[in-house]
């Protein structure tokens, strides 16, 4: 197993990515089939920036891709359809950064790991559900998403809970991801609405999508 873990470090340089990770999504759109031509893609958590390397080409010069990181991302050398933010993702404007709802969201987010396996998988639960719960001003229905989450007790409650958002939600563990490694991706795809066992009458995530404003 180690190496294929040292195959995809070295291709990831071969290839000019900036991290492994980009196989990792590289293997999960060449078999679910997310990205389109034109399509408006969020990633959160995209720092250093492979999986925009990855999604830019796949939506071609009329799609667009939005980055957003609690770290900063270099923009040297990032494709004229990719756009870079630094913050945090549950708490910036995103459909005023977007413009338009998007047709994939992508979260390749982490908590910064404590060692303690229990709460590094709570942490990310969390903000998998964070996420969930931001998807109807986010995403257009119809559309997908792609969500990384440590694996742990949290976890079917929370694949449960995609499933009533989406017509299909699977978890789906890449070969690029390391052996040794708990994570695990879920794919969700065709999106459907809110969690309706979640909604709460006067939800903000159910306000109007904004008028798009262009880059
Ligand atoms: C595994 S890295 C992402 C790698 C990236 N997909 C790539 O291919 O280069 C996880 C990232 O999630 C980011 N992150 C965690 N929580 C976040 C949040 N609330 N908002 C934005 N980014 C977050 C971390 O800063 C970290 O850079």
């Amino acid at each position: 197993m180690r190496e294929i873990q040292d195959h995809f470090f070295r291709e990831a340089k071969r290839k000019g990515y900036r991290s492994r990770a980009a196989f990792k999504l590289i293997e999960i759109d060449d078999r679910k089939h997310l990205l389109s031509k034109g399509d408006l893609v969020l990633d959160c958590g995209a720092a250093p920036g492979s999986w925009l390397e990855v999604a830019s080409p796949r939506v071609g010069h009329r799609g667009r891709v939005l980055g957003v990181d609690l770290k900063p991302i270099d923009e040297r050398g990032l494709p004229q359809n990719v756009q870079v933010i630094e913050g945090d993702v549950l708490a910036c404007d995103v459909p005023g950064k977007l413009g338009d709802l998007a047709d994939v969201v992508l979260s390749d987010m982490a908590p910064s790991t404590t060692g303690t396996p229990s709460a590094d998988h709570f942490h990310s639960a969390r903000l998998c559900d964070d996420l969930l719960d931001r998807l109807p001003g986010w995403l257009q229905r119809g559309g997908h998403c792609v969500m990384k989450v440590f694996e742990g007790e949290a976890y079917p409650d929370l694949l449960k809970r995609s499933g009533r958002m989406f017509e299909k939600s699977k978890g789906f563990k890449p070969k690029a991801s390391r052996s040794s490694s708990v994570e695990i991706f879920m794919v969700c795809q065709g999106f459907r609405g809110p969690d309706p066992e979640g909604i709460e009458p006067d939800d903000p995530q159910q306000a109007p999508r904004k008028k798009p404003t262009g880059w």
